[in-house]
């Protein structure tokens, strides 16, 4: 966990010194840092030049940049600001035969051939070993608003996410989603505190914008609207930062709250956003009384679940009731098995679910190119070969 003190060391070490990163960052918006920067620390240094780090996550004072880049990390604001694959410009890159690839071009247009760092963001380190970072920051925002709302149903936390969109459009940052038993379990073992009545569901709506009185009369609006239609049933808004923060730690800190619940199977999945929550329901009742816990939540802008299911103690029985049920059933609904988590060691042989055959075959060859020997985080990602050939 990054404890407040400085990133700088690291910054320095790798480019040329925070002098120059501090006019790069002021006319470019462009910041090149070490692979081992915290990314807190790295939002703290780009908050002070005013500009802010376009990728934010609950695990943001423990993970590294090159981390949240080999793994393609999502996050909060991925809404907003898109996926590191847009805003990562370049990288310094270690090969398995020792050669530093050096693509770190630091501007925001370069088409000379291929793109060879998009290999990179996301393989998990299985095609090389990333080292420094170059990463477009957006402006800081001067205007942050955060509305926490309760709705009694789920296609009214649709409904509420349609009109959003419209009613906010260019403001909005951020919309996440929750279920009650989430709010439960942050309550029980991490006795945080729900601000508003107790709902099935609970969102997030956090807007940025760059005049208050602008994106406040936007947002006064935009609650009205949702009152008055009953789509939202209670709500509470937040401008001031402590407000802010104790709102994003019921959602941020859910992860922390289910590893205090047993022992967790976590699933990250991409659906298209009118089925996110079936699934989580179909679980319930697939499993029954064999779970603990069956928890949604997640980034319901970006149409990213987090289904995780908890049991006292690790059970052989009720995974095989999860695997593959979960995975068929996300291939069905045209999801991905995998929405921003990677597939580390335990999906990398389900990824068939949503990668056709001649595209793992051409990961392979990729691979074999790069790391002929299989030295770089072997067993990781790469279904086994043999379902491939
Ligand atoms: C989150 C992590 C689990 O969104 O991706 O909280
Ligand atoms: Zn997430």
């Amino acid at each position: 966990m990054w404890t407040g003190s400085s990133p700088y060391e690291v910054l320095v070490s790798c480019c040329s010194g925070l002098g120059p990163q501090r006019k790069c960052l002021r006319f470019s918006g462009i910041l090149t840092c070490q692979a081992g920067c915290v990314l807190e620390a790295l939002s703290s240094f780009v908050g002070e030049q005013d500009f802010v780090m376009p990728l934010d996550l609950g695990a943001k004072g423990s993970c590294h940049i090159g981390g949240n880049v080999a793994t393609n990390a999502g996050g909060l604001r991925l809404l907003r600001y898109g996926p590191l694959r847009g805003t990562v410009l370049g990288l310094e890159v270690v090969l398995a035969d020792g050669t530093v690839l050096d693509s770190q071009a630091p501007l925001r247009k370069d088409n000379t051939g291929y793109d060879l760092k998009q290999l990179f963001i996301g393989s998990e380190g299985t095609l090389g070993v990333v080292t420094a970072v170059s990463i477009l920051c957006p402006r800081k925002p001067s205007a942050v608003n955060l509305a926490f709302l309760g709705c009694a149903t789920f296609p009214q936390v649709l409904e509420t996410f349609q009109l959003c969109r419209g009613m906010l459009g260019e403001v909005l940052s951020a919309f996440e989603f929750l279920d009650s038993a989430c709010m439960k379990l942050v309550q029980d073992h991490l006795k945080l505190t729900n601000p508003i009545k107790e709902s099935p569901f609970y969102i997030l709506i956090e807007t940025s914008g760059s005049s208050a009185a602008h994106d406040e009369e936007k947002l006064h609006r935009f609650l009205q609207e949702v009152m008055t239609s009953s789509l939202v049933a209670d709500g509470t808004v937040a401008t001031e930062d402590s407000k802010i923060k104790a709102l994003w730690a019921l959602r941020e800190r859910i992860t922390e709250a289910l590893t205090h619940d047993g022992c967790v199977y976590k699933y990250d999945l991409s659906l298209p956003v009118q089925h996110i929550y079936q699934l989580v329901e179909d679980m319930q009742e697939h499993l029954g009384t064999r779970a603990k816990n069956v928890v949604g939540y997640g980034h319901l802008g970006d149409g990213n679940l987090h289904l995780n299911i908890t049991s006292p103690s690790h059970d052989p029985a009720l995974l095989a009731a999860i695997e593959p049920y979960v995975y068929e059933w996300t291939a069905r609904h045209h999801g991905s098995i995998s929405a921003e988590h990677g597939l580390g060691l335990k999906k990398r042989n389900y990824v068939h679910f949503s990668k056709p055959a001649p595209a793992l075959r051409l990961m392979w060859q990729i691979k074999s190119l790069l790391d002929p020997r299989g030295i770089l985080n072997p067993y990781k990602t790469l279904p086994d070969r043999a379902s491939t050939d």
